[in-house]
């Protein structure tokens, strides 16, 4: 672990409102990624932005009758405000249509066309007639030439995850009519002649997941194709050369350039050198594994055909697509729920556990189901741990005014306590370091019943028990339940430490202050009461039958 790292999460496309599935597997783990970091003293930053360009949102605009630039902007704006209500907490969001990345990706163009890995080439492009238009990428629908699967679009099937060369039965995704084939001249990146670096830098990264590697290696090894950098549509990044006017970017070309360009822009407005900074870091990207291929191959080979002049990732992380009720999530057919509905219901701690618990570190696909939501909810995150606090907290203000009393003589089941508390650090630290926050939360949950059955056992309410040791050591066994949990549910624990009395805030804590008793005897408690209330099965009732149904 470097003392810096910069994250970031694939970029949310400009074009509508964010879900649940998009939070699941990559901007929920990058921010209790980040802020676990930091505990750390790691100097980190997360840094996103939205993804402006591309024919969907071109599209999507000319529908509403708004110019692509307002419709993003709206969309920037809510997204970001939508994140903020999930206390997912950027250090900084900006645009991929910002002038720093339209600057930053025109000079990466010319760097990669100076070094010989642009070339350009007339292509035979769909057309639609009926629209006068070229249909790139969504602008067609048609069948995956290597699964087969049908109504899928043009520049990525989302049965297989493969970039077809061609798609077989295409028609306008406008209209619906077979295009025709027009020629137009195009650029291409030439993505073949990176497969051997590419291998070996797959090869020499042990923190890339193992499974992500493979097939990675076994697409190379089919053979990697050139690639398609330009579009003629009028909403992108334009090529920046005479023969190219009226051209733009393919937007997957200049996208993920923003994690460069907007990292940069915002450390250098903090007086820090941005480039220096960034090659000086840990990189994370946080991706789902829709975008495995572009984030495991392009991306690398356009900074490999830089020279590295921004260093490649360390860490892709990379998570399975969130199901919802089973079932895949569709926005066309209502099977969604969005963030802000949701968080209309429910405090955003119970979606940030909920998601978390039910997500392993791994491509395999996890399922939002409501009645294990109440579940989970009800029995663990309450019953565990709200229970234990209260209990603790509760007891304290009652028997004692809210005074952590002086320690007595400790028995055997008051110093495996202790232990435990001072152990604490090092079950979850590992964990935490390489991505499972789903086990890291586990061990906590496990913490919390311990100290529940520990609160059960010594029974301080009776008259003959000594229940100094019981409540200074609860007292403590909480402070560490909120530091710990502080990544992964920031609004309750900064509740706790509240409740705990002690100055200052949660967030402020440093990972180190696990290994310490920071309770004191003499302290006194804040205002002490329930953290948390119980999700009712007739609300969880409700909400089933709201989905799929038009509202
Ligand atoms: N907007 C893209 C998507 O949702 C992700 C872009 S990630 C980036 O699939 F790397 F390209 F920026
Ligand atoms: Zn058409």
């Amino acid at each position: 672990m470097k003392d810096r790292a910069i994250i970031t999460s694939a970029l949310p496309y400009a074009n509508g409102e964010i879900h649940l599935g998009h939070v699941a597997s990559t901007y929920l783990p990058a921010d209790i990624t980040t802020r676990f970091l930091k505990m750390n003293d790691v100097e980190a930053y997360y840094v996103c932005a939205s993804d402006d360009f591309g024919t969907p949102i071109l599209i999507q605009s000319e529908k509403e009758g708004k110019t692509p630039a307002e419709y993003v902007s709206y969309w920037n704006k809510r997204d970001h405000e939508d994140f903020g209500s999930l206390d997912i907490d950027f250090d900084y969001f900006y645009r991929t249509s910002s002038p720093e990345n339209i600057a930053f990706v025109q000079d990466v163009f010319k760097k990669l066309h100076a070094a010989g890995y642009i070339y350009e080439k007339e292509i035979i492009q769909f057309y639609c007639k009926n629209d006068k238009k070229f249909l790139p990428d969504r602008y067609v629908r048609g069948v995956c030439p290597y699964c087969n699967a049908s109504d899928q679009y043009s520049d990525l099937c989302e049965s297989c995850g493969r970039v077809p060369d061609e798609i077989s039965d295409p028609r306008c995704s406008i209209c619906g009519i077979p295009p025709t084939k027009e020629k137009t001249l195009h650029y291409f990146f030439k993505l073949q002649e990176f497969g051997g670096v590419l291998s070996k830098w797959l090869e020499g990264n042990e923190n890339l997941q193992n499974d992500v590697k493979k097939y990675v290696q076994n697409w190379i090894k089919s053979g990697l194709i050139d690639w398609d950098i330009t579009r003629d549509i009028s909403w992108g990044v334009p090529v920046p050369l005479d023969s190219a006017k009226e051209k733009v970017f393919y937007g997957w070309f200049d996208n993920h350039l923003a994690y460069i360009s907007s990292a940069v822009k915002f450390l250098n407005d903090k007086g820090i050198d941005g480039k220096e900074f960034w090659n000086s870091s840990d990189i994370y990207h946080f991706i789902g594994k829709d975008i495995v291929y572009h984030h495991y191959l392009f991306l690398p080979a356009m900074r490999l055909g830089m020279n590295s002049e921004y260093k490649l990732p360390d860490y892709i992380p990379t998570r399975g697509h969130l199901t919802l009720q089973s079932k895949k999530i569709s926005k066309s057919r209502n099977w969604y729920i969005g963030l802000k509905e949701f968080l209309e219901y429910y405090p955003a701690d119970y979606l940030r556990f909920y998601l978390v618990a039910i997500n392993p570190y791994s491509q395999d696909d996890l399922n939002f189901d409501w009645d294990d939501f109440a579940t989970r909810i009800n029995s663990e995150l309450i019953g565990n741990v709200g229970n234990f606090v209260n209990r603790a907290l509760g007891f304290t203000v009652k028997s004692f005014d809210g005074m952590i009393p002086s320690p007595g003589m400790p028995d055997e089941e008051d110093k495996k306590a202790k232990e435990k508390i001072l152990s604490l650090y090092g079950v979850v630290n590992g964990l935490m370091q390489e991505n499972h926050l789903d086990r890291a939360l586990k061990k906590i949950l496990e913490f919390s019943s311990f100290f529940n059955q520990y609160f059960q056992h010594k029974e301080p309410w009776k008259a003959d028990s000594d229940a100094t040791n019981c409540v200074y050591l609860s007292a403590n066994a909480v402070r560490n339940i909120a530091i710990v949990l502080f990544p992964f549910v920031p609004g309750s624990a900064e509740r706790m430490w509240s409740q705990l009395g002690l100055s200052g805030s949660v967030a402020k804590c440093r990972w180190n202050d696990l290994l310490e008793l920071g309770v004191e005897p003499g302290h006194m408690l804040g205002n002490v009461s329930p953290l948390f209330s119980r999700v009712e099965s007739a609300d969880i009732e409700r909400h089933k039958s709201r989905l799929g149904v038009h509202i």
